[in-house]
């Protein structure tokens, strides 16, 4: 007698395929990464709701968390050439990232060793670093090249004036930054993701646009929104004969405290729906939202609704990248597979999505972050340079359906969530001091989340995660 694998947690209760049963019935099977399962228990079921809305909170995370994480600062391509620089404002933080030799980035602080003045107001490309206040120098490799009026600093000595540093880890393409000089490798930090991205590797991509925007939520509010797909019939109603919500499988593991994913089908029904819709009916309200006024066609006996999307989705995208999908799964091809690092980045491994989210608390502001969605392109064969990237800097009242970038259908999805973490911060700033209560299983990102902030935000330095233990 096998032991059969766990695939679910015990008390899940929903007549629904699990996502395992779900890609084991696909023509073009999965691969092996993501036919694992992996959960542990996450405890944290309750959390104050001034973790969303108090400056202290706020000021707590900006002391303890934001300056002991790696965070995702700019990608490569963004500073192509020797002295191109990048200006990543980090919550309590500026640095100037810049490509200061052929094969080497750095981050240095944003800030002139005279009297503070910024180096940088922007994204810049220089031979030197020059302060616009009084003109102190450096060279590109950090040292002081020069002074005005050096006889009025008597004393100062060259090597006491490098700029300072954060550290630079770079993966597939993605710079990351940390302040944290004791803090654990990138690739240690990153912990499954390298393996789960071997095959997959934005390493070949670049990013061809980010849409920025400013929402009306608290970072947080904002990054678990991302989290779990349980607000498909609250928010996203039109997605529920096709979205998969209850099929979705979430992914914590043991001794990874800052990735975390989710898989979740396209082409399967939700549990919310009153009645079992048969494959036929669920193409046809698939195709509706999707590619609206298309005529759905009649699948074929056996087809699934969702093998259908899969072989649809693989076309376009290889039409679209003049790359041929044609061998790729049906999980990668139409789910969305989708990752989380620690504190504040997403990142998918899907055909579909080639999207990565970053969120920014708004400085002063908790119950305000930037949402920047980045959208990218497969590099070209060649070798050749990429154009720049084309920032889509959406106003208040601009929508991302409006942004034109996007699929159509994809804009009014980011545009309920838009709307509804308005609504879900305005209520948790204004709705009394009952604490925040999560699920079990479709919310245990957002546990594992809160956690991992605990765990930053703890007294005793001991609790870091990936801190050596002394
Ligand atoms: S503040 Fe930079 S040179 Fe004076
Ligand atoms: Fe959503």
């Amino acid at each position: 007698m096998g032991t059969e694998l766990k695939i679910a947690p015990a008390y899940r209760d929903s007549h629904l395929p699990l996502y395992q049963e779900v890609i084991a019935g696909d023509p073009v099977p999965a691969p092996a990464l993501l036919r694992e399962y992996s959960e542990i228990d996450v405890p944290v079921a309750r959390v104050s709701r001034d973790e969303y809305r108090s400056p202290a909170f706020a000021a707590l995370e900006e002391e303890r968390m934001w300056p002991r994480v790696w965070q995702f600062a700019c990608r490569e391509e963004q500073i192509p050439e020797v002295g191109d620089c990048v200006v990543y404002e980090s919550p309590g933080a500026s640095f100037i990232i810049m490509r200061s030799a052929e094969d080497d980035i750095r981050a240095y602080y944003n800030s002139c060793l005279h009297r503070g003045m910024k180096l940088c107001a922007g994204d810049t490309s220089v031979t030197k670093l020059s302060c616009p206040f009084h003109g102190f120098t450096w060279n590109l490799d950090g040292t002081l090249a020069h002074v005005p009026s050096r006889w009025d600093f008597p004393g100062l000595k060259d090597a006491d004036m490098n700029l300072p540093q954060a550290r630079v880890g770079r993966w597939q393409g993605f710079v990351f930054i940390n302040r944290d000089h004791d803090a654990p490798p990138l690739e240690d930090y990153l912990g499954h993701l390298p393996g789960h991205f071997a095959d997959w590797s934005y390493a070949d991509k670049y990013l061809a646009t980010v849409i920025k925007k400013t929402v009306d939520a608290n970072w947080k509010t904002a990054v678990e929104a991302f989290l779990e797909s349980y607000h498909l019939a609250g928010i996203h109603a039109q997605a529920l004969p096709f979205g998969g919500d209850a099929s979705t499988q979430y992914d914590v593991w043991a001794d990874d405290p800052h990735v975390t994913r989710f898989l979740e089908p396209t082409g399967v029904m939700s549990d919310q729906l009153p009645r079992a819709l048969s494959e036929q009916e669920i193409l046809n309200a698939a195709l509706s939202v999707v590619f609206a006024g298309t005529e759905p066609p009649q699948l074929e006996d056996g087809m699934k609704a969702r093998h259908y999307m899969a072989a649809g989705m693989r076309a376009a995208m290889s039409d679209a990248d003049g790359v041929d999908y044609s061998a790729m799964s049906d999980a990668e091809a139409a789910d969305a597979v989708q990752y989380s690092v620690f504190p504040n980045m997403i990142i998918f491994r899907s055909l579909g999505y080639p999207y990565v989210y970053r969120f920014l608390p708004v400085r002063g502001d908790v119950n305000r972050a930037t949402f920047e969605f980045l959208i990218f392109k497969p590099k070209p064969k060649d070798g050749g340079m990429v154009p720049e990237v084309n920032v889509v800097d959406l106003g208040e009242d601009d929508t991302f359906a409006s942004a034109g970038v996007l699929p159509p259908w994809h804009g009014e999805i980011y545009d309920q969530d838009v709307y509804g973490l308005r609504q879900c911060q305005a209520g948790m700033r204004d709705g009394g001091d009952r604490d925040i209560l999560y699920s079990a299983y479709q919310e245990v990102r957002i546990r594992h989340l809160h956690q991992t902030l605990a765990r930053y935000l703890s007294d005793d330095p001991a609790d870091t995660p990936g801190r050596a233990q002394a």
